[in-house]
C-alpha cells in the first residue's frame, strides 16, 4: 500500500524519492497544455476577470506561495502577494473583490489557512483556489477551484513531495494564467522544457551520496545560514526549516541581498553557509555575496549547476547534476539537495526524523 515503508527507513527518506513519480501524476494530472479546466470549470473566466493574485498558506506551504509569487508576477504579469495564513486573519484586508485568492495546503485542514479562506470569502473575495494533497478536505469543500496535488499520503510531518508537487500546479498555474490573458506566446516549448523536469528530479536525487558525507560535518553544527536571490530565496527558507525541524540545528535563510543588513555579523569560521546559486542572470550578484562570506572566513556549502572559478574558493561545492534546467524549474530542482541534507543530518544526529519533537503533521488548533 502507498503507506507502507517498504526497503526504506523513513517515511520522509521514501518521500523524498517518491518525488519523481509525484511530479510525473501532478503533471499527468494537469494535461499536457495549460488548460484552465484543470483547475475548475470555471477557472478559465476567473483567470481572464482578476486583476490580483493572494496566496494564502503556512510553513512549507507558505515557502511553496513565495516561490510562486515569482512566477505569476514575471509570467502573467500579475500582482501576486503571498502571505503567511496566521497574519493573514487578523489583519484589516482591503478588499478587491477582483483577487484570486490561492490556499495552498499539503492537509486541507490547517485552521489558520481556514479561517484566512473564510476571512476572505466573507469579504467578499469568493474567486477561491485551493492548492491541496487531500480530497475531501475542508479546504477543498470551501473552495471554488481546486486542484489536488497527486503526491499520495505524506507521512514524514517535515513536507518534502508535496511541497514539489505544490511547486508543479504553481508553475501550471502561472503560465495558465499567463495564457488566459494573452501573455503567453511560447506553450509548446515551454511544455516541452517541462517534460524532462520528473527526469532532471531523479539526476538531482544522485548528489545523495555526496550530501552524506557533508552530513557528518553539520552533525556538529549549532547554526547554519541558508542563502539565495530571487525564487532560491524561498528555496534558501525551505531549505533552513526542514533542517531545523528535523536537526533541530538553528537555521536562518536570508534573501542574499539582505546579507549587509544583519547576517554578516554573524560570519565566522564556524558559520556554515549553504548557497543556491544556478548560473542565471543574477549569479554574478550571489557571487559577490558569497565572497563576502568567504571575506569573514565563513565556510561557504555553494550548490550550483557547475564549478567555476568562484567554486574553488568554497569549502564544499556541490554541483546538481541535472543538465539545462530552465531557470523557473530550479527551484523544484534546488530543493532536493536541502531535502537530503537536512534528512542526513537528522541521520547523523540520531534523532526522531519522521516525528519531530514538538511538531505536528497537521495544525489543525491554533
Ligand atoms: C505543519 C507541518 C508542515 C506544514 C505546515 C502546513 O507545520 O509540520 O510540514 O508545512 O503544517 O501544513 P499544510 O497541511 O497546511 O500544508
Amino acid at each position: 500500500a502507498a503507506t507502507e515503508l517498504g526497503h526504506y527507513r523513513h517515511y520522509m527518506q521514501k518521500e523524498i524519492f517518491e518525488q519523481p513519480k509525484a511530479v510525473a501524476d501532478t503533471m499527468q494530472h494537469l494535461g499536457n497544455s495549460f488548460d484552465p479546466a484543470a483547475f475548475g470549470a470555471e477557472a478559465e473566466n476567473i483567470f481572464r476577470s482578476i486583476n490580483k493574485v493572494q496566496i494564502i498558506a503556512c510553513g512549507t506551504s507558505f515557502n511553496a506561495g513565495s516561490i510562486a509569487k515569482y512566477w505569476i508576477e514575471e509570467f502573467a504579469n500579475l500582482e501576486c502577494a503571498v502571505d503567511i495564513a496566521s497574519e493573514y486573519r487578523y489583519r484589516k484586508i482591503p478588499a478587491n473583490k477582483d483577487t484570486l485568492v490561492i490556499s495552498i495546503s499539503q492537509s486541507g485542514e490547517t485552521a489558520d489557512t481556514m479561517a484566512s479562506i473564510k476571512y476572505a470569502i466573507e469579504l467578499g473575495m469568493v474567486n477561491t483556489l485551493a492548492i491541496c494533497n487531500v480530497p475531501e478536505s475542508s479546504l477543498i469543500r470551501l473552495s471554488k477551484l481546486k486542484v489536488l496535488t497527486q503526491a499520495g499520503p505524506e507521512i514524514g510531518v517535515a513536507s518534502t513531495k508535496a511541497f514539489t508537487t505544490q511547486l508543479v500546479v504553481l508553475l501550471y498555474l502561472a503560465f495558465t494564467l499567463a495564457k488566459v490573458r494573452g501573455e503567453l506566446a511560447n506553450e509548446a516549448e515551454l511544455i516541452e522544457q517541462i517534460r524532462r523536469l520528473p527526469h532532471m528530479v531523479v539526476e538531482a536525487l544522485s548528489v545523495e551520496d555526496e550530501i552524506k558525507q557533508i552530513a557528518k560535518e553539520f552533525e556538529y553544527k549549532h547554526n547554519a545560514l541558508f542563502l539565495g536571490r530571487h525564487t532560491m530565496a524561498p528555496v534558501a527558507m525551505e531549505g533552513a526549516l526542514k533542517l531545523k525541524e528535523i536537526s533541530y540545528i538553528h537555521a536562518e535563510s536570508y534573501a542574499a541581498g539582505e546579507l549587509k543588513h544583519g547576517p554578516l555579523a554573524l560570519i565566522d569560521k564556524d558559520m556554515p553557509v549553504i548557497v543556491a546559486m544556478p548560473h542565471n542572470l543574477l549569479a554574478d550578484k550571489v557571487k559577490s555575496n558569497v565572497q563576502e562570506v568567504l571575506a569573514r572566513q565563513g565556510q561557504v556549502y555553494l550548490f550550483t549547476d557547475k564549478e567555476d572559478e568562484l567554486s574553488k574558493q568554497c569549502y564544499r561545492t556541490i554541483v546538481i547534476q541535472a543538465k539545462g534546467i530552465p531557470p523557473y524549474l530550479a527551484p523544484i530542482i534546488y530543493t532536493i539537495p536541502m531535502q537530503l541534507l537536512a534528512y542526513h543530518t537528522a541521520i547523523a544526529k540520531g534523532t526522531d526524523v519522521d516525528k519531530p519533537r514538538n511538531l505536528a503533521k497537521s495544525v489543525t488548533v491554533e
